[in-house]
């Protein structure tokens, strides 16, 4: 099988298997996040095979919807990519990616490092801002049952008076746990512009948002 196949394949096998997830965790976050990657392997030397099979493959099984388990979606892509005959370097590398893409780095224990590593980590963050940041962060917090926002509850993280668990908090707080962050964590150049504009773009969303909250616009 050539590589085009391969791909070609991945693309049909996370499809089916991401058929029921959540709009900001389903098949079109992964397409997105393969575009970004696409566009960001054009500037930069790394193998463009690996990124394309960790961007496909890096939500395949996110452990916040499979109870916790961090080992789930890993095992699933190697499976995968063994019955696609992909050679054992490679599978390595992509399950390394998986390992260590999530921006919490909760498995980070083996410092793992790549080029490749760094540009699926870059177009999955990509996709957590900007206009589309905003509509997945609300989908997510309506998936819960969050309240949007609650003035008494400081949006400032350091602020929080725990009056709700931090995974019930409003939807509101995630920008300033998150989405407000990632912009100083991108890794390459291309992606650190990118960010720049559609950070901007959540700064005039948030601004428009307290406005209209409090009836001054
Ligand atoms: P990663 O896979 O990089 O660790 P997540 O899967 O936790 O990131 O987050 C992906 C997206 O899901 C976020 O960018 C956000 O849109 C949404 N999300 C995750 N957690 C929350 C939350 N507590 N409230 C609102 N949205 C959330
Ligand atoms: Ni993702």
């Amino acid at each position: 099988m050539n590589q085009e196949q391969i791909i070609s394949n991945t693309k049909l096998f996370v499809k089916d298997t991401l058929k029921d997830a959540e709009g900001g965790h389903d098949w079109f976050h992964i397409l997105r996040v393969y575009n970004n990657a696409k566009n960001i392997l054009s500037n930069e030397n790394a193998d463009k095979f690996v990124v394309e099979l960790a961007s496909l493959l890096h939500d395949i099984a996110d452990s916040k919807f499979h109870g916790g388990d961090e080992e789930i979606g890993p095992k699933k892509a190697k499976a995968f990519l063994e019955t696609q005959a992909v050679v054992p370097e490679v599978i390595d590398h992509v399950v390394k990616i998986i390992n260590n893409v999530s921006y919490k780095g909760g498995h980070n224990q083996t410092d793992f490092q790549s080029i490749e590593l760094d540009i699926v980590q870059d177009a999955d963050r990509l996709d957590a801002i900007g206009a589309i940041g905003v509509a997945r962060t609300f989908n997510f917090g309506g998936f819960k049952n969050n309240p949007i926002y609650d003035p008494n509850i400081p949006a400032n993280p350091n602020q929080s008076k725990k009056e709700y668990k931090k995974s019930n908090s409003p939807t509101i707080n995630h920008f300033y746990e998150k989405l407000l962050l990632l912009k100083d964590k991108m890794n390459t150049k291309t992606a650190k512009a990118i960010a720049t504009q559609r950070h901007d773009f959540m700064e005039n969303f948030l601004d428009q948002f307290y406005k209209e909250w409090n009836g001054e616009l």
